[in-house]
């Protein structure tokens, strides 16, 4: 049984990885890597570099949430699922990056803030109900995946790279979005729903250029 205090610095391990540069290590080579580089214009460059971004800060988002929820998750079968899918996300997080640095630029400034957010968010849901933050896992990997095949079809044609990124991601996120849901989580209404996309509408536009 851990004590409050490795918890506390197992919490800040998580938070640091997430969010020092290059201090993350995925478990899986990114699907980029077998494809060939392409040659962007300045404007389409700045593009594949913002939709990037903003999938970089997506999956910062997901670190932070799914460790809120661990700290706060009561059955343990729950904290163990929220933790396997915070690993997977962990080869998000790097392969986003890598191909960030690729195209010549980095992660978002706003990535702290963003983190400090979620974390709240996800240990909030945690307290209230296990069915509460699975739902809250449903709905957010939902909304993901809409983001993902936005992005998709909006990157440059020529970026394969990034989009093999970002396929495997949508692989990856509609099956934790089963895994939540099947562990009991709710079907978020509709209205909630909305309330999320307004959220999350805040976070693709700043991230986009900062
Ligand atoms: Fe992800
Ligand atoms: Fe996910």
């Amino acid at each position: 049984m851990l004590n409050k205090l490795d918890k506390a610095v197992l919490q800040l391990d998580r938070a640091l990885q997430t969010l020092v540069p290059k201090a993350a290590k995925a478990d899986r080579p990114s699907p980029a890597h077998p494809l060939p580089e392409a040659e962007f214009s300045a404007s389409e460059r700045r593009h594949a570099v913002g939709l990037m971004r903003i999938n970089h800060t997506g999956e910062v988002c997901a670190q932070a949430l799914y460790a809120g929820q661990a700290t706060t998750a009561k059955l343990a079968t729950v904290r163990a699922e929220m933790e396997h899918a915070a690993d997977e996300e962990i080869d998000h997080l790097v392969w986003c990056e890598e191909r960030l640095y690729e195209l010549g630029s980095r992660p978002s400034i706003l990535n702290p803030f963003f983190y400090g957010a979620s974390f709240c968010i996800g240990a909030g849901a945690g307290l209230i109900s296990d069915k509460l933050s699975l739902g809250f896992v449903a709905a957010t990997e939902d909304q993901v995946c809409l983001h993902l095949d936005k992005h998709m079809a909006a990157l440059p044609a020529q970026d394969q790279r990034s989009r093999a990124v970002l396929s495997q991601m949508h692989i990856d996120e509609a099956k934790h979005k089963q895994m939540a849901l099947d562990s009991g989580g709710y079907e978020f209404p509709k209205p909630v729903m909305q309330v999320m996309t307004l959220v999350s509408k805040v976070m693709t536009q700043s991230t986009y250029r900062i």
